[in-house]
């Protein structure tokens, strides 16, 4: 269906896999229906129809091609900071030149209509932002940020238009770095709790397209489970949390996504 359509409230069309489960995918609307907060944790898999490599995919995912050591720790962007630079200053101009997909409008959408609607993402591409999306925890980071490697000082405006951030931290004049969590790191203590908030917090999670394979952010559908908060799972492949979700949706999230949303709660 197109964005238009949930957009203007008529029911959204649906797709051909889902035939095969029709009741499958009744249920899963109705507990969306029912629901008055809903939390939507996502991962690679919700960009990936907007064309941006995800992580762990066989052949095509990021890691799979590119040396996470070298790329995705401090210790190799000490080492080498143009060949760090080099790759997350591509992945921006990627990111930037990519759309919003079917997924990340109808979240958007959802919320613009008047549902209450928080999202806990793992991605640093900005696709949610840029959907719209006004409530986006960006859990990993931001490829459209910098900060500094040793005070963390933000960096200067206009940074981006010095594609090897060769200008100094304005602060301690130490180099910036790309302001994403890299291998090795803590997450952002206050982003982590009010994540656990949020996951614990709303009255269904919408788990879609991530392995959730990488801690903390995969131990954030465990205690929404352990809190009682039921979990939908949207990703083509299976994941290690699908025993524990109410319902598994084999599809891609820009195709469920906005079946599922094109309903705001009856209540
Ligand atoms: P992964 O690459 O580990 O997993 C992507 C998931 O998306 C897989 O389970 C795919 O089956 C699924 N997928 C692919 N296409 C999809 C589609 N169209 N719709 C729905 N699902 C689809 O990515 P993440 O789980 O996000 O960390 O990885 C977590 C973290 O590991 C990332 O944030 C990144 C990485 O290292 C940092 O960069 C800090």
């Amino acid at each position: 269906m197109s964005a238009g359509a949930a957009a203007s409230g008529q029911l959204a069309a649906v797709p051909e896999q889902f035939a095969a489960a029709p009741e499958q995918l009744a249920a899963a609307r109705e507990l969306v229906a029912a629901a008055g907060w809903l939390v939507l944790f996502t991962g690679a898999g919700v960009s990936a129809e907007s064309g941006i490599a995800t992580f762990r995919e066989a052949q095509t995912g990021l890691w799979s091609r590119f040396d996470a050591q070298a790329l995705a720790t401090e210790e190799g962007f000490r080492k080498d900071p143009e060949l760090v630079w080099g790759w997350y200053a591509h992945r921006r101009r990627l990111a930037q030149q990519a759309q919003p997909n079917a997924a990340h409008l109808a979240a958007a959408q959802y919320e613009a209509r008047g549902g209450r609607i928080s999202v806990i993402t793992q991605n640093v591409d900005g696709l949610h932002r840029r959907a719209g999306s006004g409530d986006v925890l960006e859990l990993h980071g931001s490829l459209l940020r910098a900060r500094c490697v040793d005070c963390a000082t933000p960096a200067h405006d206009g940074w981006q238009d010095d594609p090897g951030a060769r200008v100094p931290c304005r602060r301690c004049g130490a180099p910036l770095r790309p302001d994403v969590v890299w291998f090795g790191e803590a997450l952002s203590e206050t982003a982590l709790q009010r994540a656990g908030q949020l996951a614990r917090g709303g009255e269904l999670m919408l788990v879609v397209g991530t392995s959730a394979l990488v801690y903390p952010a995969a131990g954030l559908p465990l205690a929404a489970h352990e809190a009682g908060v039921p979990l939908i799972v949207i990703n083509p492949e299976p994941t290690p949390l699908d025993a524990l979700a109410q319902h598994c949706l084999r599809a891609r999230a820009g195709e469920a996504l906005p079946v599922l949303l094109a309903e705001l709660p009856r209540r």
